[in-house]
């Protein structure tokens, strides 16, 4: 089955303009206008496949894909070591509570995935779970116990609301040690001076995979196309704190291509599925793309897409995220990373090493 799968992944390839160059030994070797290798490794019944990224024949430097997931998982590995340390030495077992109100499926799944990872990663997870029709009323008073109980280190109330809920009341009821979703107006506030707050995940995810590929972004010019509070204006705050030239971009910005084509950073969090095309992109600039969209194919079936058109920009970008696996497992990841520092906040504990900077 592996390698009828195996066999399938090569053949789309191919069909995809791969072009199958070598076989050498143990190792077939597919050159891709991509990447400039694919590696696929034979061994008995299975293949083991690997990117190389290298420069063109042309000159061009080969677009990167930063693989958001693969950081992810080295991320939640520090995060479960600094977990394993904080029980040892202080007796500390960090709890994240989630509240889910109605049955969105896409709420349930990620509530689902938080809650996995969170146990996985050696913590407490605590799911409460509550009816479409939950009043506004019944709902602060689940966020105020949460805050009153000392075993609880990090609050996060899945959005959206139903509507007879007052999300931003609801938001700022939360206690601001434990809102590690950083949506609170108080921690809003601080991220927005530089003090020291809880940063929200998505976007200390994006400075993350940033600073990964390209070191400093001091001096680079970002533009960040989108204005939401969870995403578009945090981000900015924190490509300002990263010394970028920072330019927030929406949907009354005039054209738009001419300001996109300026960027050094280019940052997608509108939510509209690949409207940013290949020549809006500067030559080299890195392209985080943060939209996870639901489109339709011509087959019928349904395929999640970005806010970037990815294809395209691969060919003139210096790196990109792909979607799915780019950003998208860096938010789950940075919400653990929020609670084992809230936790060492509120217990008075010197945040870990590994964990404490982007
Ligand atoms: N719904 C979609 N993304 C998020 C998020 O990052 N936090 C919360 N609380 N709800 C969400």
């Amino acid at each position: 089955m592996e390698e009828l799968n195996s066999y399938r992944i090569i053949r789309s390839l191919a069909r995809s303009g791969f072009e199958i160059f070598h076989e050498k030994g143990k190792m077939l070797l597919i050159f891709s206008k991509y990447f400039s290798v694919v590696h696929v490794w034979l061994i008995p019944n299975r293949y083991n496949i690997g990117i190389v990224n290298r420069t063109q024949s042309s000159g061009r430097k080969m677009t990167t894909v930063i693989d958001g997931k693969a950081f992810a998982v080295g991320l939640r590995k520090k995060i479960g070591d600094s977990v394993s340390s904080l029980i040892n030495e202080h007796n500390i077992k960090p709890a994240l509570a989630v509240v889910l109100v109605g049955e969105d499926p896409a709420s349930q799944v990620y509530v689902r995935n938080k809650g996995k990872q969170t146990l996985e990663a050696g913590m407490d997870s605590i799911e409460h779970k509550l009816p479409v029709d939950t009043s506004e009323e019944d709902l602060l008073s689940l966020v105020d116990q949460l805050n009153n109980d000392p075993k609880i280190n990090g609050i996060l109330v899945q959005l959206p609301l139903p509507k007879q809920i007052d999300e931003s009341r609801v938001i700022n009821t939360i206690s601001v040690e434990k809102d590690v979703d950083g949506f609170h107006i108080e921690n809003v506030g601080k991220l927005s001076i530089g003090e020291e707050s809880l940063v929200p995940c998505t976007p200390a995810g994006c400075i993350m995979l940033l600073k990964d590929h390209l070191g400093s972004l001091s001096g680079k010019n970002a533009v960040v196309v989108g204005r939401s509070n969870i995403v578009g204006k945090p981000v900015s705050m924190l490509l300002l704190k990263e010394s970028c030239t920072v330019t927030i971009t929406h949907s009354r910005t005039q054209d738009l291509p001419s300001v996109c084509r300026e960027a050094d950073i280019l940052i997608a969090a509108v939510g509209v599925p690949e409207m940013i095309k290949g020549e809006w992109v500067k030559p080299g600039a890195v392209v985080i793309d943060v939209g996870i969209n639901r489109v339709s194919t011509d087959e019928g079936k349904t395929k999640l897409v970005g806010d970037v058109d990815f294809k395209a920009a691969m060919e003139v970008a210096g790196a990109a995220t792909p979607v799915p696996g780019g950003v998208g497992p860096m938010t789950i990841a940075c919400l653990l990373r929020n609670t084992v520092i809230a936790a060492c906040r509120q217990h008075n504990v010197e945040i870990p090493e590994a964990i404490k900077s982007f």
